[in-house]
């Protein structure tokens, strides 16, 4: 049976009981600002390895090392000036970055799938938490089948991994929505490498410097985790619909003008009001649910690619991008 604590009832035996769990070795599901976490102790190749097995995911895609504070961090990765710059702004919070590790690192190369660099990320709220109580830094992936869309509540984990996994830290809904946005310095390059929780603009302004946005070529490379098809529902999925077509679902943005509702076997809005920030935290949750009801496919309103609109087109082009084989589609 798989064990769900409610943080917000039992919150020091949340954090007790996943520091027991996480010290056998076994992942523990938490939540984060972004979305739930699959974690495992970061230095442990035998539970790293379980995160692979439960997601069954490619072997050859690096994990996020996620630590309690920039101290932690500091001790297993290497800091430019200005990736400690951007940690000291944005941290605790939606932001990955890509750095090398530190000498003697005891982060082990199963989380950096051997690359002699570490996604680092320093999470808000009750996972920075349960990091700090555990006292080493935790590999999270998001805490879904590979390929799948990210879960964003404990329901959604349970449904997806269930008794593959022994324990879920249930913090409600999570209040972003959309993963890290991930971020490389080199030299004098800011290079985004996916898209996420942290607007490129909110870091532009900040530091008064461009980010530079990478095509998706090279972004594969990079970030070999960003397979074109990552975020997946299982029906087909159409992007900048003005109409509905018969037995479609239909998701619309900000209240937009529709044509031909009376087609659509389901109607929902991101967020009536138009807000990016709102649509960012329903778009997982909406897309997990359009994909229970019987329809011929899911077609997406217009949605505007400022702020947190990038991330969220991102997700929805990567949800509409022709499909690999699926390995388990149930
Ligand atoms: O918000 C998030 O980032 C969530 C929560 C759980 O923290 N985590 C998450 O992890 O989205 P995951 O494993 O689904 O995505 C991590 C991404 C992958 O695309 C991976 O390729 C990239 O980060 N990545 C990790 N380490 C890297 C490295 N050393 N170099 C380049 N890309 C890296
Ligand atoms: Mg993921």
């Amino acid at each position: 049976m798989t064990e769900i604590i409610d943080i917000r009832e039992e919150h020091s035996w949340a954090v007790a009981r996943g520091c027991q769990v996480l010290t056998e070795a076994e992942p523990v599901a938490m939540p984060t600002e972004t979305v739930y976490g699959l974690a495992a102790d970061a230095t442990n190749p035998a539970a790293i390895a379980r995160i692979y097995e439960i997601k069954g995911r490619p072997q050859f895609n690096p994990l996020i090392a996620h630590m309690s504070d920039f101290a932690m961090a500091e001790r297993y990765a290497r800091f430019d000036p200005v990736s400690r710059i951007l940690a000291k702004m944005f941290w605790p919070g939606p932001l990955t970055l890509i750095l090398p590790l530190a000498e003697n690192s005891e982060i082990h190369p199963l989380c950096t799938a051997g690359l002699d660099t570490v996604g680092v990320r320093v999470p808000k709220g009750f996972a920075g938490e349960l990091i700090e109580a555990f006292g080493r830094p935790l590999a999270a992936p998001s805490a879904n089948t590979s390929g799948r869309v990210s879960p964003t509540s404990a329901e959604h984990v349970a449904a997806d991994l269930g008794e593959k996994i022994r324990l879920i830290l249930d913090g409600g809904a999570s209040d972003v929505g959309v993963e890290s946005t991930i971020i490389k310095v080199e030299g004098d390059v800011i290079r985004l490498l996916r898209p996420g929780g942290l607007a490129v603009e909110d870091i532009e302004n900040r530091i008064g410097h461009a980010v530079l946005r990478q095509d998706t070529a090279g972004a594969a490379i990079e970030a070999p985790g960003m397979l074109a098809s990552h975020y997946a529902p299982a029906a087909a999925v159409r992007l900048n619909a003005q109409v509905v077509l018969p037995g479609e679902i239909f998701v619309n943005f900000g209240s937009q003008p529709v044509a031909d509702t009376d087609n659509a076997i389901a109607l929902f809005d991101l967020s009536s009001t138009g807000s990016l920030r709102e649509a960012a935290a329903n778009l997982f949750a909406i897309m997990k649910m359009a994909d229970q009801l019987p329809a011929r496919g899911i077609a997406f309103a217009p949605i505007p690619r400022h702020g947190l609109g990038e991330a969220i087109n991102d997700r929805l082009a990567r949800a509409a991008a022709p499909r690999p084989e699926v390995s388990d589609a149930t």
